[in-house]
């Protein structure tokens, strides 16, 4: 069986990063060899590094890091970036991370007209600068409090077919990595 770990980066009360990543979950349930663990970081009390606090949050974070073969990181975009959650997540993945070697997608969801874009750069660069190797099919949904209606149903056909094709196309991926690797 396959692990995927989707992370959600929002921290916000029923955001709607956690509507698009239902979708995508949804996807990988259709395939029989996928197994999804979620990693909501909101019940997550992480330390910055060097600090300390007494709970085992970090270490039940690194447990579910290390058993997944691959991961979707999904993030709103913050000030022009990703949320300071997901890289406090990065920073208590180890050191090497726990994400080194290992796929990854992006999805990343913002209010503005441009979208996720700069976040999925930004976070591109520190997935590639921890060893992770990062697909190039990124999702970035713009306008998203439109993109969704208060159930968490996708009102954009399009939109949700590009969430579900992220969910294809690391399915394709991690398919052909495993062919070469027993061919
Ligand atoms: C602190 C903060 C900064 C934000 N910065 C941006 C931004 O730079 N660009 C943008 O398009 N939207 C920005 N937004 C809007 C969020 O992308 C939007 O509220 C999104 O729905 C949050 O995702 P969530 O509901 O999954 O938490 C910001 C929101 C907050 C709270």
């Amino acid at each position: 069986m396959t692990q995927i770990a989707i992370v959600n980066g929002s921290v916000q009360e029923n955001n709607y990063l956690g509507f698009a990543l239902e979708i995508l979950k949804n996807e990988f349930k259709k395939h029989k060899n996928y197994s999804v663990n979620e990693i909501n970081l909101i019940e997550f009390n992480l330390p910055f590094p060097g600090e300390k606090i007494k709970n085992d949050d970090s270490v039940r974070l690194r447990k579910i890091l290390k058993s997944a073969d691959a991961f979707v990181l999904g993030t709103p975009e913050y000030h022009g970036t990703f949320t300071a959650k997901l890289k406090l997540m990065i920073e208590n993945s180890g050191y090497p991370s726990l994400l080194k070697g290992k796929p990854v997608s992006l999805l990343g969801i913002a209010s503005g007209t441009l979208g996720a874009v700069k976040s999925l750069e930004h976070l591109r660069s520190v997935c590639s600068h921890i060893g992770s190797f990062t697909l190039p099919r990124v999702v970035s949904i713009s306008h998203v409090e439109s993109r969704f209606n208060a159930e968490g149903k996708c009102l954009d056909k399009e939109i949700e077919n590009e969430i579900r094709n992220l969910a294809k196309n690391l399915i394709n991926f991690l398919t052909s990595i495993n062919k070469h690797l027993s061919a």
